[in-house]
């Protein structure tokens, strides 16, 4: 259980801040029953995602990666926000200043309401046409197999940034500025392991900011940050902005 006092120091940074920004990754999620990408629920037929989310599986074998994606949007579709990503969109809403960087690609945040938001590492519900590289959103269940793009027959796949892929000049640009500008930024159901997100909590620390941890489990922020909730997002993200 997470000790009163570190949660009463949270709750009333929370109270005093002026820009806030958040951070999470497939943590806050799993409550929802979205399998995380290092835990134990994370296979598909024995593939880890670092097996199927790259450039060169999907050249070698499309269909097998959009056989898994079709089996993630799936499964995602079946999911709802949890009480977590209900209290960040409550945040965004309490600040004029508020910017929320999600690794996840669910949409489980914009279906909780959040709109100031950085999707790093994409969407799973967008496609995007390898040759003219068209970006549209696309909820087919299944999706075809092998699906191609409506404007020029391209083939479409995800709109999702792959292991060994840069993330988009814009999203870093916004969470730079964003990092660099905050008094507050909350990390939730992150590893701390992939970059650059990995390294979002140095930089808002590096400008001042009280940085606090929301994780089951101890990460290489544990040590950075100002305090670390151990606990479930579900659970302890609420009582953060508990009136
Ligand atoms: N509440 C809070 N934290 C949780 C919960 C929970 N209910 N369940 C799991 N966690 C924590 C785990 O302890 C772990 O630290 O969430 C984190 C999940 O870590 P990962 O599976 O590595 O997911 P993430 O950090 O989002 O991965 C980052 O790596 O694989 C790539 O692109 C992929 O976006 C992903 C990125």
């Amino acid at each position: 259980m997470v000790p009163g006092s570190n949660l009463g120091l949270v709750r009333e940074k929370i109270a005093t801040a002026r820009n806030v920004v958040v951070l999470t990754g497939a943590g806050i999620s799993a409550d929802s029953g979205v399998p995380t990408f290092r835990g134990t629920d994370g296979l598909w037929r024995n593939f880890q995602a670092e097996d199927l989310a790259t450039p060169d599986a999907f050249a070698r074998n499309p269909r097998l990666v959009w056989e898994w994606y079709n089996w993630r949007r799936e499964l995602i579709a079946t999911k709802q926000p949890n009480a977590a990503h209900e209290a960040v969109a409550e945040l965004e809403r309490q600040y004029s200043q508020f910017w929320l960087i999600t690794q996840n690609v669910d949409g489980l945040h914009r279906t909780a309401g959040s709109h100031k938001l950085s999707e790093i590492h994409g969407n799973i519900w967008k496609v995007r046409c390898t040759n003219c590289r068209r970006v549209v959103e696309n909820h087919d269940m299944p999706i075809q197999i092998l699906p191609m793009c409506d404007h020029c027959h391209g083939l479409l796949r995800p709109h999702i940034v792959w292991f060994g892929e840069s993330l988009a000049d814009e999203d870093l640009r916004q969470c730079d500025g964003a990092l660099r500008s905050c008094d507050l930024c909350l990390i939730i159901g992150t590893s701390g392991v992939m970059y650059p997100a990995a390294g979002f909590a140095s930089i808002a620390k590096e400008a001042g900011a009280f940085v606090a941890e929301i994780n089951l489990n101890i990460t290489p922020h544990t040590g950075l940050v100002d305090v670390s909730l151990q606990g479930r997002a579900k659970d302890v993200v609420p009582l953060l902005i508990g009136s």
